[in-house]
């Protein structure tokens, strides 16, 4: 078994990933939540590209899986905070940040990483 490449700040990638769903389980457009490992993740579908972010909103914790999605945007569903599902960055401010998770489909598998973007 080989090693991991480096990544851009030298330090090697050892992420695993879970099989969450099959792409059937999420439409276009739509999102699901999945307990992965200690964190609960949404996984949004942007036409056809899968993204993954925190489920939990940094406000008060409303489920972003359950939000309104257009586009890349979600808006949660509590008080309406925006959020791009590809960096988790609020919009249209910078106030605060999600964390993303890398999304691997092989077939109609879907996996998520454990672990969240550095
Ligand atoms: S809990 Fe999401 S905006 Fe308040």
């Amino acid at each position: 078994m080989s090693e991991p490449a480096p990544t851009a700040n030298g330090k090697r990638c050892m992420s695993s990933f879970v099989r969450v769903a099959s792409t059937g389980e999420i439409p276009p457009g739509q999102a699901k939540a999945f307990v992965v490992g200690p964190r609960e993740i949404a996984v949004f579908n942007v036409a056809g590209s899968y993204y993954a972010i925190d489920n939990a909103c940094p406000h008060q914790g409303g489920p972003l899986a359950e939000g309104w999605v257009e586009g890349c945007v979600v808006t949660c569903p509590w008080h309406a905070w925006s959020f791009d599902v590809r960096t988790g960055a609020m919009t249209p401010s910078d106030l605060c940040t999600l964390d993303t998770f890398e999304v691997q489909v092989a077939g109609s598998a879907i996996s998520v990483s454990l672990e969240p973007r550095s």
